[in-house]
Parts: C-alpha cells; structure tokens; sequence
C-alpha cells in the first residue's frame, strides 16, 4: 500500500466537517489508489464531538483510512499535513462589525498559517472554507513566509457549481454539458458569476447574456445570495453543497481540470486582469501537474469590469482592514 497521504481537516466536529469527511475517507478526493490518514483539529469544546465521528469513520471500515488522529492543538494536527482543509472559522455574531469578524478570524487563522508554516509537508496544499474566506486564505499565507503563497487558496468552487446548475436549468440542458464559467473576486455577495465565455451545450454561454433582466436580476443574484437562500429554506448553512465543493477542489488541484474546461478558486494574485497582486481573488482556472493556472487573456467587456472591480474593491477593503489590525 501506497504512504497514505495526511490531510488535517479543521472544525471536524462541525455540519461541514460531518459532511466532508466520510468522503475523503471512502477516496472521493484523492482517488481510489491513495490512502488518507485524517488529523482532525478542533477547539477543545469541540473535541468529544470530533471522536464521536471518528467513531463513526471507524465504522465504515472504509479500505483507504490510515488513521485519524483528533486535537486541539493547531501545531500537532498540522504536522506532516500534504493537504490541508480550514473549514473551522469564527461564525459572525450579534453585533459583530466586519472589522470585528477579520480581527476574530486572524486570530485563528494566523497561528495556523504559522503552524503549517512549521509543520506542514513541503508539498502541503491549503483550502480555506471558513469564512471570510479569501481573506482568511490571504491572513494564513501571510504567516507561512516558507511555504509558497500559491499554495493557499480560497473556496469559490460552491460558488461555481451553484451556477453551473443555474445555467443549465435555464438552458434545459445535462450539467455537464455546461462549461467554462467563472466566479471573479470574493466569496461574498459581491461575487461576480461570468457567463460570457461560457460554453452551453455547444453553444456560447454569451447567448444567455443576451436577456439582460434574467443575467442581472435573476442569474447573478440568485448565485451570490444562494448560501442565504438555503439558510432560509434549511434553517441552517450549505453543508453537504460545500463539503463537495471542498472535494471538487482538491480533486482537480492534484488530478487536474478537463482538457477544455476551467473552474473557479480564490488564489494569491500575480496581477492578472488587473487585480493588485496578492489579494486571494478567485479566478477562472485551470489545474496541471498540481498547480493552478489563471485562463489569461479572455475578454473583459464593460459590464463584467464593472462587477470584477467591485468585488475586488471589498477583497482590498477587507485586505487595508485586517493590515490596519496588524494581521498581515
Ligand atoms: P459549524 O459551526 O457547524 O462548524 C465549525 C466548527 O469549527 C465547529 O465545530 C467549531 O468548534 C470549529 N472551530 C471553530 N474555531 C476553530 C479553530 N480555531 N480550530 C479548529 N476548529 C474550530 O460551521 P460549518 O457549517 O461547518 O461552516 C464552517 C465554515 O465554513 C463557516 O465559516 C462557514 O461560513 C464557511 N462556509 C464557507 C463556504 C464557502 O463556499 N467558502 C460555504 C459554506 C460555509
């Protein structure tokens, strides 16, 4: 059997978590030939919840699970990781300022950027799910000097698969027959869902376009105020939805996209389409030898211009926030 492959998942005990590691387990994301031992970290209240669900792991007798190791300590669960998932995040309360929820956030992701900075494997890949979290991704690189900054990344692939579905309800046509759309800027309402290079059952994702009231009253905001929709109709946030995104993810970060496809992830900005280099902005790309490339030169008319900078404008904001903290 092949070393197994350590992935250290945060916030284990919680709904995302529940849904997220049985199928890391059973090999969803990293393949049917690699096995996985899980180090799960939590806060200490949180502990006794994660080893219910190592019990639970434990009973699937799952062939590729090495192992699961469960802590409260960030420098020993990230230790050896190859891969890691930050899902645990401080969850905005009553009152809570934006600056307030930043602050409360580096404090979590700060020292765990700096713990994967100590401890991680050389080849560790990070995918940040708590939120904020572009801006989370952007804090945990900042205290990783020794790691590659573009090894952080950011999740926007739910963003991308909640359009993908959109599209092809409006169209009437299979799923996977819709392609090459993109999630620009921030995991947040600002959000911009691109259709104007997309491919539709062989038919460009522009023609769509064409209905400027569906694009810019229905299509858009139906993507980047879904999460709240489903609050409303579940009584509780995207799990399982963000749990496969998460998979998603990974998945296509080692194995690689489609040949002719492309996917959406937030990732450490080189300047690309004019957005300041290092915000975590999401991006249209695709994935080779287990890296990420941004699909350069697609043609940004007015009206996708005017969307990218707005949500890159929240992405600096919060970037000129969490550095007037002292977290970057
Ligand atoms: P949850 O509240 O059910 O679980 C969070 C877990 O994280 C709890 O068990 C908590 O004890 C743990 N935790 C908190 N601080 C921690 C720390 N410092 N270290 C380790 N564990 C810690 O929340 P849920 O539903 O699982 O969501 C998790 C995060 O994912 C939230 O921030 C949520 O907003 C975000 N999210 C992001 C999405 C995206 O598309 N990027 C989509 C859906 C949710």
């Amino acid at each position: 059997m092949r070393t197994p492959v350590n992935v250290t998942v945060t916030g284990a005990a919680g709904q995302i978590g529940y849904a997220l590691l049985f199928r890391i387990a059973s090999g969803a994301m990293l393949g049917p030939d690699t096995p996985v031992r899980l180090k799960l970290l939590e806060i200490p209240q949180g502990v006794k919840a994660a080893e219910g669900t190592a019990m639970e792991l434990d009973d699937c007798a799952f062939p590729l699970l090495a192992g699961i190791d469960i802590d409260d300590d960030a420098g020993r669960a990230f230790d050896g990781a190859n891969v890691a998932l930050l899902v645990g995040a401080r969850p905005r309360g009553a009152g809570m300022e934006r600056a307030d929820l930043l602050e409360a956030n580096g404090g979590i992701f700060g020292p765990q950027g700096k713990a994967i900075n100590d401890g991680a494997a050389d080849d560790v890949r990070v995918l940040v799910v708590g939120n904020p979290a572009n801006t989370n991704a952007l804090i945990a690189a900042a205290h990783a000097p020794d790691v590659p900054a573009d090894r952080f990344t950011a999740m926007t692939r739910l963003d991308h698969n909640r359009a993908l579905s959109q599209v092809a309800h409006k169209a009437g046509v299979p799923v996977a027959e819709v392609r090459r759309l993109t999630i620009w800027g921030n995991h947040s309402a600002t959000q911009y869902p691109d259709l104007f290079h997309a491919d539709v059952a062989g038919t460009p994702g522009g023609t769509l376009t064409a209905d400027k009231a569906w694009l810019t009253d229905d299509f858009i905001p139906t993507v980047a105020k879904r999460g709240a929709a489903i609050i409303d109709a579940r009584g509780a946030s995207s799990a399982a939805s963000a749990a496969n995104a998460a998979i998603d993810h990974v998945h296509d970060w080692v194995h690689g996209t489609p040949a002719g496809d492309w996917t959406s992830a937030g990732i450490v900005s080189r300047g690309e389409y004019g957005v300041p280099e290092g915000l975590v902005c999401s991006y249209p790309v695709t994935a080779s030898d287990g890296a990420w490339h941004v699909v350069e030169d697609l043609e940004i008319d007015d009206f996708s211009r005017e969307r990218i900078d707005a949500s890159v404008a929240e992405l600096a904001a919060e970037r000129d926030t969490v550095r007037s903290l002292g977290l970057v």
